[in-house]
């Protein structure tokens, strides 16, 4: 059933992008659906990051780099000239590979944001806010007894949960994840996979792994990127089970990448 636009969390038309002279992501289209997990798969340096990076315009901060097409966040153009940078990347949040929280306390972590926005009036709701960033990204258990320690002392997976926490804070409705488990061990990494199915309820979000199993586990939608071509996109279930392209059949299979 087609959707309009705004339906839609975004939609990606023709998105062509550039480092300088050299293309590393040609024509790309993609729906991606509210509160549900999209996941973006494929070897190493065939754009995936690139991709993510162009949703929420991280790669404006790269000299030289130009896009071409369009891509509409809830109907909106995000790259015209009047989008406010600060209000997009508070709505479309991201978590990187290696957590990075900043070398201060759990609390100020999670509090950064909303204190930078102006979110809250008085100290108690910004209590509120971190507590609840907290639950939702399922560390509170951890830390609720050591809010005022640095965030840098917790383990990587604690880290990463706080990152996630960290984009919840500002209220964002899309999390955009590039390989959030790759440094993390497997149990760490089951945690962060069983809260992005907690997430989804509420929130839309777009994972980079190079985990297939990972992807298999944790998304509805899976599209395999190839040197810069997004190859295949389809239900992951349909992807995994009976692809369409020889090269995904391919590249799930181990045959290739
Ligand atoms: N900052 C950059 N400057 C120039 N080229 C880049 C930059 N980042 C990535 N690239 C190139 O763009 C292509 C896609 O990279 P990337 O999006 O990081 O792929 P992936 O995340 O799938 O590994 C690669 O050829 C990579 O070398
Ligand atoms: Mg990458």
């Amino acid at each position: 059933m087609p959707m309009n636009d705004n339906a839609l969390t975004f939609r990606i038309r023709n998105l062509d992008f550039y480092y300088g002279p050299s293309i590393a992501l040609s024509q790309i289209n993609m729906d991606i659906l509210p509160q549900h997990v999209t996941a973006l798969i494929g070897p190493s340096g065939c754009g995936k990051s690139t991709f993510v990076r162009c949703l929420n315009r991280m790669n404006d901060t790269i000299s030289g780099t130009r896009v071409e097409g369009e891509i509409l966040l809830e109907g909106e153009d995000i790259y015209a000239p009047e989008v406010d940078l600060v209000g997009l990347r508070q709505r479309v949040g991201m978590v990187f590979q290696k957590p990075n929280p900043f070398p201060q306390t759990i609390f100020d972590n999670v509090a950064f944001g909303p204190r930078v926005l102006g979110m809250t009036k008085d100290k108690t709701e910004l209590k509120e806010i971190v507590t609840k960033s907290l639950k939702r990204a399922a560390v509170w258990e951890d830390v609720k007894d050591q809010l005022h320690d640095d965030a840098l002392g917790l383990s990587l997976g604690q880290q990463q949960r706080l990152c996630i926490a960290r984009v919840l804070a500002v209220q964002a409705e899309v999390i955009l994840m590039d390989e959030p488990c790759s440094a993390l061990d497997p149990i760490a990494t089951g945690k962060i996979e069983e809260l992005i199915h907690e997430l989804k309820e509420l929130y839309t979000i777009v994972i980079v792994t190079h985990n297939m199993q990972q992807a298999a586990r944790v998304s509805d939608f899976t599209g395999l990127f190839w040197l810069g071509e997004l190859i295949e996109f389809s239900e992951t279930k349909k992807l995994f089970t009976n692809p369409k392209h020889e090269l995904t059949e391919a590249y799930i299979t181990g045959r290739m990448g």
